[in-house]
């Protein structure tokens, strides 16, 4: 497995795997792996001849009160962890070579980013764009591998791919989850053992969501995020609920009714940690 840290190093070695005719996979992340970014780079291996997994923990994306300093990093772990998973090429590069001191250009896609995690996170997704803009610039890959556990956020890439004429196709992998149900993300780990247990409420409610749309035909909205409220404060008491929302999955307009291609997602504070889940309800 090779490592890069250079940006023309990257830039190079990929131009090398294009003109020998190798198809590029490429799967962004901010490290501190788990088996759901393992699984995007098992997934990117089937559709390409190279994987290319980058970490950065991208500090554009973070809000002012958001945990970029103690976001979670272990970088030997994560070198160990993509070797097994069957990764060709790692690139980490520096924070400074990223963003130099002059640096004065972003990408921000408009509609979609204003709704979700675009209302409670307003420069999150100028980040999240710039960012992996940088990288498709720098990596040229062929596929991109993101999580549909960022649902939005993978539906922005794909709409920035599209405005911005990437010849990269993005593919959505589902999301991968703990024996209980709560959605894999780097940041359970900042849970003790009784939160941790807590924060599969996120799970359960949207798991109840869809035991009334499909047993019980409930489809209005109002009356499921209600539910899901219930359930939320049932299994924690402080949780924080920063929305419940129910949107066409591809034009992420909010729905009155569920009908097929209809989603759920929903932000929750518990202890200080914000997550976020998804789930289709029919
Ligand atoms: O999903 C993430 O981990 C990040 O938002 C990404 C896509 C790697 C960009 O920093």
């Amino acid at each position: 497995m090779i490592v890069v840290r250079s940006i023309k190093k990257m830039q190079a070695l990929s131009r090398k795997l294009a003109s020998e005719g190798k198809k590029i996979g490429l799967v962004p992340t901010m490290g501190f792996l788990h088996e759901g970014h393992l699984s995007l780079i098992k997934r990117a291996a089937k559709h390409s001849d190279a994987v290319i997994t980058t970490i950065f923990v991208n500090p554009t994306q973070f809000g002012p009160n958001e945990d970029l300093n103690k976001y979670p990093r272990d970088e030997k772990g994560d070198l160990r962890k993509i070797k097994q998973a069957g990764g060709d090429i790692v690139f980490i590069p520096k924070a400074t070579d990223i963003y130099p001191g002059d640096f004065q250009t972003y990408v921000a896609v408009e509609g979609i980013t204003k709704t979700l995690e675009g209302a409670h996170r307003p420069t999150h997704f100028r980040g999240v764009t710039t960012i992996v803009a940088k990288l498709f610039n720098t990596t040229r890959p062929d596929v991109a591998v993101f999580g549909l556990k960022d649902y939005q956020q993978a539906m922005v890439l794909k709409q920035m791919a599209r405005d911005l004429d990437y010849p990269i196709k993005i593919i959505v992998a589902p999301t991968v989850r703990e024996k209980d149900g709560l959605a894999m993300s780097s940041r359970n780990k900042y849970f003790n053992p009784e939160q941790r247990k807590q924060a599969v409420c996120l799970y359960k409610a949207l798991q109840r969501a869809r035991t009334l749309v499909k047993n019980h035909r409930m489809t209005k909205t109002t009356v499921l995020s209600r539910a899901m409220g219930q359930i939320i404060r049932t299994i924690c008491r402080t949780a924080e609920i920063d929305y419940i929302a129910f949107t066409d999955f591809e034009s992420l307009r909010p729905v009155k009714k569920v009908k097929k291609n209809c989603i759920c997602s929903l932000a929750i504070r518990l202890f200080g940690v914000r997550l976020i889940d998804n789930m289709k309800m029919m």
